[in-house]
């Protein structure tokens, strides 16, 4: 079962609070851009999630789930997505979902419970109200049907091979890249040296 199923909603009140403060850690960067407050998505309709975060953070899965502040229980959304970039992108095809205008996006590892980013508070509609920006192009989208029901798992669990690879190699090329950047600025501030010689 899922750990933060069992968490009143008051005290997930106290830990959005806590996570709406400034992020000290560097390496704990991950920010929704999209949904965010008055945004309003709409049901029957395809709404995008992009995100940004730390590129070398060590996170290159995640678990998305929608929560409410006025509700207790959780739509899980998607398992195991492969974020092994800087940016991300999500898109959620919504059916009879619940409207309401207090509900956040989470990104985290359900696992164990650790939360990597929590999105503005936002709204859902069954018409929309042309806020929701148009579907992320090239992003995979998964459907949504119904509100939270603790007997449902994920909508959508994505490959974890096909996941893992992609993302190890992508971080890897992403290492190499600083790696040799930093090659060219040590042969860089060798010339000067040399120059200055
Ligand atoms: C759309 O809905 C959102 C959320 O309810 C609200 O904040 C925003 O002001 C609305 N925009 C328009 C143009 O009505
Ligand atoms: C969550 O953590 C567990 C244990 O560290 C790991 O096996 C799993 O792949 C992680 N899930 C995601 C979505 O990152």
């Amino acid at each position: 079962m899922h750990v933060l199923s069992y968490i009143p909603t008051g005290l997930l009140t106290l830990f959005f609070a806590w996570y709406l403060l400034p992020l000290t850690s560097a390496s704990s960067y991950f920010v929704i851009n999209t949904p965010a407050n008055g945004i309003q998505w709409s049901n029957n309709a395809v709404n995008p999630i992009t995100w940004e975060k730390g590129l070398l953070d060590g996170v290159t899965t995640v678990d998305v789930e929608l929560a409410r502040l006025s509700t207790d229980g959780l739509i899980f959304v998607a398992k195991d997505f492969s974020t092994p970039l800087s940016t991300g992108a999500l898109n959620l095809f919504l059916q009879d979902v619940p409207t309401g205008d207090d509900y956040y996006l989470l990104f985290l590892n359900s696992t164990h419970g650790v939360m990597y980013g929590a999105s503005q508070r936002f709204a859902i509609s069954n018409s929309g109200n042309g806020t929701a920006p148009t579907p992320a192009a090239g992003a995979p989208t998964v459907t949504v049907s119904g509100g939270p029901n603790p007997t449902v798992g994920f909508a959508t669990t994505f490959p974890p091979s096909a996941n893992g690879v992609s993302a190890l190699r992508t971080v890897e090329d992403a290492r190499m890249q600083l790696l040799s950047m930093a090659g060219v600025v040590a042969v860089c501030a060798l010339g000067g040296a040399l120059t200055v010689l």
